[in-house]
């Protein structure tokens, strides 16, 4: 009788009360390739397999096997209490050689969005996490002047496909992410290391989003204006940079310079484009480019081209000069580690400062790689700790994502990295809830308005 009892407790503990969705968005987000097993279509699929590229040798034949699990783990996120869950969809299975779109795969998508809804789930879809279809990638990749036309053409058979069920999009994750790793250090597909093609790359996803915006817009049903956060948003990878040095001395004023680099590369000028239709390049002299570059485009058609901006915060880092590297700065990760939870706080406030259209905030992406579970839970209540300052003092921030709702396939790092609220066993594909997970599940609870 008292296992029953205890085992009801258990139960209760993850039951299933969704926090409101017009109020605040509780989730946790992944990506495609990460999970779903399988996607050996892709240009991912094709670097993965060089040996020594992936650590261990690690591939995604078969990763968490979200692909055929998506319901096992969709039921997770629902006893978690989660009312949203931020997924992405697969551009090389959906259209796998150019301009065929799979009716298979698309039905597929349905069913994943759908069985989320049916769980009081709302899902928030990403286009493009990184991967891309192999034949894209041989056809110049976002090197391409009409990769945008390409990226539209993509967001419009999936945004026909999901209609009306979706009505929170992402265009991009982290597009500053794929131009560093994979056109300036050539760490990730196409291994390109060129800078001047990391420019031109950086146009043409700025023009891929407002074109793909604009399609997506057309096909977010009405009834999303009921939700906390609508239409279309962008993932940024923002960490927190601090000088290295004293700010006071001339060596701390100097990382201050590098600094601003980095944040205008990394975040600023892709909001302040995807807002007034201006790309301004304002790069001074770096090892990478001698001369510098300045240069301001007119992209008019990505102006007001965003309905709210993500933010994906892991870390921060200590900034210095460093004459022999291409940007002209060093990352050092502080003593104790990159986790700092104050900078959630410190990010959402300054992203607010590059804000001229009126954008809501989404905490997109943040969390931990914690095998043993031990620091996960502390690690989302000191950064929600810090969210909650922010708000308070007038941010408007509308949900937090963490990564991830499961373990999964770390890119380059392979499996090891444990980012998961649910547990996976790479040998039997059990899924396990954490502990952390049922602190979420209960801090969610106590919190439907917001942290
Ligand atoms: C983000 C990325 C995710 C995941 C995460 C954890 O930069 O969007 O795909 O890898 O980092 O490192």
């Amino acid at each position: 009788m008292r296992t029953i009892i205890l085992l009801a407790g258990i139960m209760m503990s993850l039951s299933t009360v969704h926090a409101d969705t017009s109020r605040f968005l509780w989730g946790a987000a992944f990506s495609s390739h990460q999970v779903e097993g399988g996607n050996d279509k892709s240009d991912w699929w094709d670097w993965e397999h060089v040996p020594g590229r992936i650590e261990r040798g690690e591939t995604t034949e078969v990763a968490c096997d979200h692909y055929n699990r998506f319901r096992e783990d969709f039921a997770l996120a629902q006893q978690l209490g989660l009312n949203t869950v931020r997924l992405s969809v697969s551009w090389s299975r959906i259209e796998p050689s150019p301009g065929f779109f799979d009716p298979r795969e698309l039905n597929h998508y349905r069913d994943v969005v759908m069985d989320l809804r049916a769980r009081g789930i709302e899902p928030v879809v990403t286009l493009h996490h990184f991967t891309h279809p192999r034949w894209f990638h041989e056809a110049g990749g976002w090197t391409s002047a009409e990769s945008p036309k390409l990226f539209a053409a993509f967001a419009e058979a999936v945004a026909t496909a999901l209609y009306p069920h979706v009505s929170i999009w992402i265009t991009f994750n982290e597009p500053m992410v794929q131009i560093t790793e994979g056109y300036l250090k050539g760490a990730y597909p196409p291994g390109i290391s060129d800078f001047k093609t990391g420019v031109k790359v950086f146009e043409n996803l700025v023009r891929a989003h407002a074109a793909a915006a604009k399609v997506l817009r057309e096909h977010t049903p009405p009834s999303a204006k009921a939700l906390a956060v609508h239409g279309v948003g962008i993932a940024l990878n923002l960490n927190v940079f601090h000088p290295a040095h004293d700010p006071a001395t001339e060596a701390g004023q100097e990382d201050l310079k590098g600094i601003a680099v980095l944040e205008h590369l990394s975040g600023w000028a892709a909001l302040e484009a995807l807002q007034t239709g201006h790309l301004a390049w304002d790069i001074p002299p770096i090892p990478a480019l001698k001369k510098g570059h300045r240069e301001a485009l007119d992209v008019a058609e990505a102006a007001h081209s965003l309905d709210w901006v993500g933010v994906n915060y892991y870390s921060r880092y200590l900034i210095e000069r460093d004459p022999s590297n291409d940007l002209g700065v060093r990352w050092i990760e502080p003593p104790g580690g990159g986790t700092y939870p104050e900078g959630m706080g410190e990010i959402v406030k300054s992203t607010e400062r590059h804000l001229s259209d009126r954008l809501p905030i989404v905490v997109s992406e943040n969390g931990i790689a914690d095998a043993l579970d031990a620091q996960r839970a502390g690690f989302i209540q000191r950064h929600l700790e810090s969210l909650r300052g922010a708000i308070s003092t007038g941010s408007d921030v509308r949900g937090y994502w963490y990564w991830s709702l499961t373990d999964n396939f770390e890119w380059n790092s392979g499996y090891s990295p444990r980012f998961g609220l649910v547990e996976i066993d790479y040998a039997t594909l059990k899924r396990t809830v954490r502990p952390s997970a049922r602190w979420y599940h209960d801090f969610i609870a106590n919190h439907p308005e917001g942290p």
